[in-house]
């Protein structure tokens, strides 16, 4: 089983976002178990599964227990993937639980002042030995990400090849309890999610 946790104590970075479209198509393909774990009080991705007709990904609340507990009984379960949704906070529970992940991937928007305060998850993915890549979330569509953002982001880690620009389609699907690729599978959002995913199955799976 491989567990990838979403964080970044930045609030509105895009966690939900990404956790729930990652895990909704990471289901889709092929016959996989995957588990969608809600951590964060404000209940998001819960509220999106409510919206939703679909079976999976199976979401959870969890968040008032130690997580490797949840986690050894989702292995159990015989799951393949877990995600986690994390909260936009500092908790001790949040750092504890980055030492479970086969990766962190930490979203945040092509901005140094983004960057700059979600730079906390990043030392506390490394500390906890977790392997960490950055996404770039919310770009704009209009103008190219700056190269000297670029490069502070990889000064500091990896980062995802795949840029996730701001549309339409991420906000809208949502609302009606379903991912970009189940909304509008051909489109750009689409195609961003499923490189995404290709690339976190693989740095996963990686040693
Ligand atoms: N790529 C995107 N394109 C368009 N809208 C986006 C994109 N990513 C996120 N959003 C929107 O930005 C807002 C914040 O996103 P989201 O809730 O996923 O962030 P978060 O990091 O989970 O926030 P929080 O810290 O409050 O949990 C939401 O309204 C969401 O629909
Ligand atoms: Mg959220």
């Amino acid at each position: 089983m491989k567990t990838i946790i979403i964080s970044s104590r930045k609030g509105g970075a895009g966690k939900t976002t990404l956790s729930l479209n990652l895990s909704a198509h990471a289901a889709q393909q092929g016959k996989r178990r995957v588990a969608l774990l809600d951590s964060d009080p404000q209940g998001s991705s819960l509220f999106w599964a409510s919206l939703r007709d679909k079976d999976y990904p199976v979401v959870r609340k969890v968040g008032s227990r130690d997580i490797s507990l949840d986690l050894a009984e989702l292995e159990d379960e015989g799951y393949d993937f877990v995600f986690i949704d994390m909260p936009p906070t500092d908790k001790k529970w949040v750092k504890d639980a980055l030492a479970h992940a086969d990766l962190v991937l930490i979203p945040t928007k092509a901005s140094p002042l983004d960057i700059h305060s979600a730079s906390n998850t990043l030392e506390w993915a490394a500390e906890a030995g977790s392997k960490v890549t950055w996404v770039i979330n919310g770009a704009s569509v209009l103008s190219k990400t700056p190269d000297i953002v670029f490069d502070q982001l990889k000064a500091t880690a990896a980062v995802c090849r795949t840029i996730v620009h701001e549309r339409n389609d991420f906000v809208i699907s949502v609302g009606l309890g379903k991912s970009v690729n189940e909304f509008s599978p051909h489109s750009k959002a689409a195609a961003e999610i499923d490189a995404l995913w290709r690339e976190v199955q693989r740095l996963a799976n990686r040693g």
